[in-house]
């Protein structure tokens, strides 16, 4: 008996750790042959062709990558077409340094949202794109089958490069589309995407931050969350729904699909599913990895973060317009700051770094013998040996240097660009644009303080011989401070009005050696050198190493664990991940329902703090109990968590249900599993989502904006 149940425990751990619910991010195009089974199993009620197909329309033409023109392929975030006319919906953060961008004190959308009542009053956001995927293909062969085992790490990634840009010329020539190819599981498989990317992307509504920003940084990354993270944008097409440049003369985008508005509710274990654009994770990080990131890499970063986000904070509840001018800076700046932590918490907790080891040392003896894999753990832990003191001086070259106070990059970026000029140059626009935009958005004296601050930082917590010349020195004359405040009175670069000037005097003459000179560019200068000197070669040196150990470590798993279903890290690439609707424990005695509602917002309203306002209008709406349809069990729902395995990028992807109709928009995790970018946990890994009952009660109750609805197909 006793040895049966033993028995059982084993079959159960083993199970366990090949196939946990939830975990992993699919490409659409291989759901039939790794997925489809257990989707339908757990209540999927479509095919494997509904999400994914290339003959007709599928839901995969519903799903847009947001991204930026130069780098569309990097998408940012995700979002989703719900009407026949190129509505398109999506987080309010992902649409939060546009809407910033379209406001003034006066006209101040972040704080007052932005309703568009008629199509022309849709806002242009230059520079913005939506990707539509059209198809994915398999290139392994042809990338793998170019390359001989001989070839060294950089030849290797040469061919690789030549070779994918080959394949994506082929592919879109003649049309009018974009191809990418990425690598996937560490370079052993590739895959290529091609697209249609439109680039007339309209901000059509946003809610006031009181509620798309409801709970603000203190309750991102947290549950029970009550925000109403969403905002609506329009995709707009040229002739023949081609993607164009803006223009008055364009038109609604209309796509293949869209999907219906599920308004029947959800229930716990309600099958659901994610689909969209995730866009790093790194599940099969040594432990060696994991040890650097848990004691170097997420606690430095942090503590660099922590001063700067002070001194911006202090700056923000000073000044009105501070806030509005800071506020998509330093949300960026807190989010990572705050998933750091919470990852840290979570990879501590679950002893991930032991589980990582004892795989290793099965790893180890497996091995022994089979070329490639034997010696892959042992030279796996020398580099991470030598990579250690590199990586905490890199850190600190970038989030304290080169990233730190902002005057920093500038200074940097602007005097590379004028020193490019010749005599005879006249200044180019895009100079004057740089200037504007970076003054836009700074405070001279907030990044003095940030700078002083930066500097003590780097020189409490660095040897000496990882510290830059000039950051050495900015602390022996009259400390810190001192140097700080005579950096910003004698730069050339702290004082918008001072700038434009000089560069109009000096118009047509070099200003190079003028610009060397100046203190800004010295410092930034110092730190960049040093980090292109000191540390980046035997760095690069060691992640061109490791990039091939990762490439045979996991092939090398993939072969030890035959049995096992793996999934490739996130690229930025469409993926599909599934889930159901659950609570969960964070604590002994504790358990999370998966739900919350409006009077949950009530419940937290506190005018004192500046996360937890509510708005006049919604309070009133909640005291009238003018609730429209949307309402579950009497009450409004605001936000649910599932199981889905989601990472940044997947911000505002569709979150589905049973029969592909919309349930939620995806727009964070949960404290407790953040750290599933490196582990996942089934237990306590959530996605938060916004109920899309509650986008369509702010829409129809607050913003007053019925015609957006009528534009939705809505369906029980
Ligand atoms: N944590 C979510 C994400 O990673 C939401 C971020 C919104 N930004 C913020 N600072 N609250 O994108
Ligand atoms: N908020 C994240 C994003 O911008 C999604 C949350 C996550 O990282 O899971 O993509």
């Amino acid at each position: 008996m006793q040895k049966r149940i033993g028995l059982m425990w084993v079959v159960a751990l083993l199970f366990q750790l090949t196939c946990r619910a939830d975990e992993g991010m699919w490409i659409p195009l291989l759901l039939k042959k790794y997925n489809l089974e257990e989707m339908q199993r757990q209540g999927f009620r479509l095919t494997a062709e509904d999400v994914y197909d290339i003959n007709r329309a599928a839901l995969k033409d519903a799903v847009v990558g947001l991204g930026r023109e130069g780098r569309p392929f990097s998408h940012f975030c995700t979002g989703e077409l719900v009407s026949r006319e190129g509505l398109l919906l999506t987080n309010h953060h992902c649409a939060y340094s546009l809407i910033q961008a379209h406001s003034t004190l006066t006209d101040n959308y972040l704080k007052d949202g932005f309703w568009a009542y008629n199509r022309p009053d849709e806002l242009a956001n230059p520079g913005i794109t939506a990707s539509i995927l059209v198809r994915i293909e398999d290139v392994t062969q042809q990338i793998n089958g170019a390359l001989t085992t001989g070839t060294n790490e950089k030849e290797r990634a040469a061919i690789v490069e030549k070779l994918s840009r080959k394949l994506e010329e082929e592919a879109v020539r003649g049309t009018d589309l974009q191809a990418n190819v990425k690598p996937y599981f560490n370079g052993n498989q590739y895959f290529m995407s091609v697209f249609r990317i439109y680039r007339d992307v309209r901000l059509v509504g946003a809610p006031p931050s009181a509620i798309g920003k409801f709970g603000g940084d203190t309750d991102n990354w947290t549950w029970p969350r009550h925000t109403g993270d969403f905002a609506f944008l329009r995709i707009y097409a040229g002739k023949e729904n081609a993607p164009a440049a803006y223009s008055p003369e364009n038109v609604p985008y209309r796509p293949a699909t869209h999907f219906k508005i599920a308004t029947g509710g959800v229930r716990e274990g309600d099958f659901t599913f994610v689909f969209g654009y995730p866009a790093s994770t790194r599940e099969y990080l040594p432990s060696f990895a994991a040890e650097q990131l848990l004691e170097i890499e997420n606690p430095h970063k942090t503590a660099i973060r922590t001063a700067k986000l002070k001194l911006i904070d202090q700056a923000m509840n000073s000044d009105e317009l501070l806030r509005l001018k800071y506020a998509a800076k330093a949300a960026g700046v807190a989010n990572s700051w705050k998933k750091w932590q919470g990852e840290t918490k979570g990879l501590t907790r679950f002893g991930t770094v032991e589980q990582k080891r004892r795989l290793e040392a099965e790893f180890k003896t497996w091995a022994v013998g089979r070329v490639p894999y034997d010696g892959v753990t042992d030279r796996y832990e020398a580099l991470y040996r030598e990579r250690k003191e590199l990586i905490l001086a890199d850190a600190y070259a970038l989030e304290a240097g080169l990233g730190g106070a902002e005057i920093i990059a500038f200074a940097r970026s602007l005097t590379d660009r004028l020193s490019e000029m010749t005599e005879n140059d006249l200044l180019p626009a895009s100079v004057d644009q740089q200037i504007r935009s970076f003054f836009k958005n700074y405070d001279a004296a907030t990044d003095q303080k940030i700078l002083s601050e930066m500097l003590k930082l780097y020189d409490r917590q660095l040897p000496n011989e990882w510290k830059p010349e000039a950051v050495k020195e900015s602390g022996q004359k009259g400390g810190y401070d001192a140097y700080a405040a005579h950096l910003f009175h004698q730069s050339f670069f702290t004082d918008s009005t001072r700038l434009l000037a000089c560069l109009e005097r000096w118009k047509g003459v070099p200003l190079q050696e003028k610009l060397k000179k100046d203190p800004a560019y010295l410092l930034a200068s110092s730190i960049a050198d040093f980090r292109t000197l000191r540390i980046s070669p035997p760095l690069r040196e060691i992640e061109n190493q490791l990039r091939e150990l990762d490439r045979v470590w996991l092939a090398g798993l993939m072969e030890m664990q035959p049995d096992k279903r793996f999934y490739a890290d996130a690229n930025s690439t469409l993926r599909v991940a599934y889930g159901k609707i659950g609570g969960y424990s964070p604590a002994d005695g504790i358990y999370y329902r998966p739900f919350t509602t409006l009077s949950g917002i009530l419940e937290k309203e506190d005018p004192e703090i500046y996360d937890y306002r509510v708005p006049a209008k919604l309070k009133e709406l909640y005291q009238r109990k003018d609730f429209g349809p949307y309402m579950q069990d009497g009450e409004v729902p605001v936000c649910f968590i599932a199981g889905n395995h989601t990472t940044g990028g997947n911000s505002g992807s569709p979150v589905l249900n049973a029969e592909g109709h919309l349930i939620g928009v995806n727009f964070d995790r949960a404290w407790e599993g953040v750290m599933s970018d490196v582990q996942y946990e089934p237990s306590i890994c959530r996605n938060i989502s916004v109920d899309i009952r509650y986008v369509l009660f702010i829409v129809d109750k607050f913003a007053e904006a019925g015609h957006l609805i009528r534009e939705m197909e809505l369906v029980e």
